[in-house]
């Protein structure tokens, strides 16, 4: 039996590549920071070769530190940034415009349009989502129209559209494979999650030719071979999600009622709610978690655009500390009597508002204010958010009892600091897993579920380990009195 799964990890700062043993270890891992381009305010954009070239490097790196060959490699795995857009030609797998990343806001005044033309209700009842730029359709039709000539290439069938997942799958695949799974799909306002397939009607309001669109299939499936010239051989590619997704998997969140949260550039809490898709009240987004087998199961999530991005503005913009780690000595020390309020809404705010024209702001200066306060702000806003979606959650889907406990990974969850304050706002137990690399295990498992390398997923799940459970610790009192000064700073915002 092949020794390792090579698992993917196409984020939006960096790629990496992970090498994995069946008993979950890692053998060895690589890892190259993705340049971005901020082309205007509010627009982010990565260029195609960069995330193709990374990803293959990172590939190379980590086999050569093993000392592996493909003939090594049981298959690969690939978990990707979600919703970022790009459109390639056919015959030469180059792109014919920047990636569009999640994070741009570009498309808002379109999405607003459509919203005001009343698409709406369609664009939820189908696809489980809100109109917003976040998502991929907008950007493609962007891309058609900003290109000379790209939508009558598109309409001839010249073109491919795909999220990050499937553009490297074709690159991967010598251009042999156009497919993505079913958790990407999701994500680009044109996939019916009831029917599991493209939706002619909303390719329609969004004017997305179908000519572009990738195959789509479950997340442990065949997705085919990768060229041999790449890596001295072939390698099956078997596994497929949105890191989000993938980030669920890997902690294990298999059964209704579980909730994860990643803490990364932006925040994302997936709530699991089994075979059955909840449509939400309270304007979280309806999504597939996995689809195995054939099978779907739904969770509802809510999407956070800044969480570490909060961090890295102490760091880079304010300067007032280091590296991320100071943060939580520094929040530590601040005075408890002050309601400094940050709304991090550098590009918009995200779930449950879903604003994007709205923009950051501090509240409750006053002449005591220092950078102790300022960083307590930062960390907790990111708690602060966390709890509307848990809340909204709660509301939406009474079988979330209110003892749920939350699942926690990505960097920010290093900070005691900040997971203590979640699990005091929140009111309910944060659990930190032992195993940190979650998002990349859940991709993969997935491909060494479809090779037999992984057990099924109970025995998986019993090897989640706990690292430091964190229990809510602030009075009932001070809890809303925190909350009540965080919902007054977004109502001022959003009002
Ligand atoms: O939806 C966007 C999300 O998939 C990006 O995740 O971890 O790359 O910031 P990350």
């Amino acid at each position: 039996m092949a020794a390792y799964i090579l698992a993917i990890d196409q984020g939006t700062t960096s790629s990496r590549a992970l090498l994995v043993r069946p008993d979950g270890s890692v053998a060895a891992s690589a890892q190259q920071e993705l340049p971005q381009h901020f082309p205007a305010s509010g627009q982010v954009e990565q260029e195609a070769e960069d995330i193709f070239g990374t990803v293959l490097s990172c590939c190379r790196q980590a086999l050569d530190k093993a000392g592996a060959a493909a003939a090594d490699i049981a298959a690969i795995g690939i978990t990707n940034q979600r919703e970022t857009t790009l459109v390639w030609e056919r015959a030469t797998g180059r792109a014919i415009h920047r990636a569009i990343v999640w994070q741009d806001r570009r498309t808002a005044d379109a999405c607003a349009r459509l919203e005001a033309d009343g698409h709406g209700a369609l664009v939820r009842a189908r696809t489980g989502l809100v109109i917003d730029p976040y998502f991929s359709a907008t950007k493609i039709a962007h891309i058609l129209d900003a290109v000379p000539g790209a939508r009558a290439r598109a309409e001839r069938g010249d073109l491919a559209f795909g999220t990050v997942d499937s553009f490297l799958l074709f690159r991967l695949t010598g251009g042999r494979v156009h497919a993505t799974d079913a958790t990407n799909a999701a994500r680009t306002l044109l996939f019916d999650i009831h029917t599991g397939a493209w939706d002619a009607d909303l390719l329609a309001v969004f004017g997305v030719p179908a000519a572009l669109l990738p195959e789509v299939r479950d997340c442990a499936a065949d997705f085919g071979v990768t060229d041999p010239a790449l890596f001295g051989g072939p390698i099956v590619v078997r596994g497929m999600a949105g890191d989000q997704q993938a980030a669920m998997v890997g902690q294990a969140c298999f059964a209704p009622g579980m909730v994860k949260s990643t803490y990364g550039t932006g925040c994302f809490a997936l709530l699991n709610t089994g075979e059955t898709p909840v449509a939400s009240r309270n304007r979280l987004l309806t999504t597939i978690a996995y689809q195995i087998g054939g099978k779907r199961t739904y969770a509802l999530e809510g999407s956070i655009f800044v969480a570490g991005a909060a961090v890295q503005w102490l760091r880079d913009g304010l300067r007032i500390i280091a590296q991320a780690g100071d943060s939580d000595r520094l929040a530590a020390g601040a005075d408890e009597t002050q309601d400094v309020i940050l709304v991090p809404a550098f590009v918009g705010l995200g779930a449950p508002y879903w604003r994007p024209e709205v923009r950051g702001a501090l509240f409750g200066l006053t002449r005591g204010t220092g950078p102790a306060e300022l960083a307590r702000a930062a960390l907790e806003s990111v708690c602060f958010q966390t709890c509307d979606l848990i809340d909204a959650m709660h509301a939406d889907w009474p079988g979330a009892g209110a003892a749920t406990v939350l699942r926690v990974d990505g960097g920010m969850t290093a900070s005691d600091y900040t997971m203590q304050r979640l699990a005091d706002l929140i009111g309910a137990p944060v659990d930190r897993p032992a195993e940190k690399e979650t998002t990349v295990m859940g991709a993969a498992y997935l491909a060494g579920l479809s090779c037999g390398f992984f057990p099924p997923p109970e025995a998986f799940a019993a090897r989640w380990r706990l690292d430091r459970r964190f229990a809510p610790a602030m009075t009932g009192e001070a809890r809303q009195a925190r909350l009540a000064a965080w919902r007054d700073a977004v109502g001022r915002l959003t009002a």
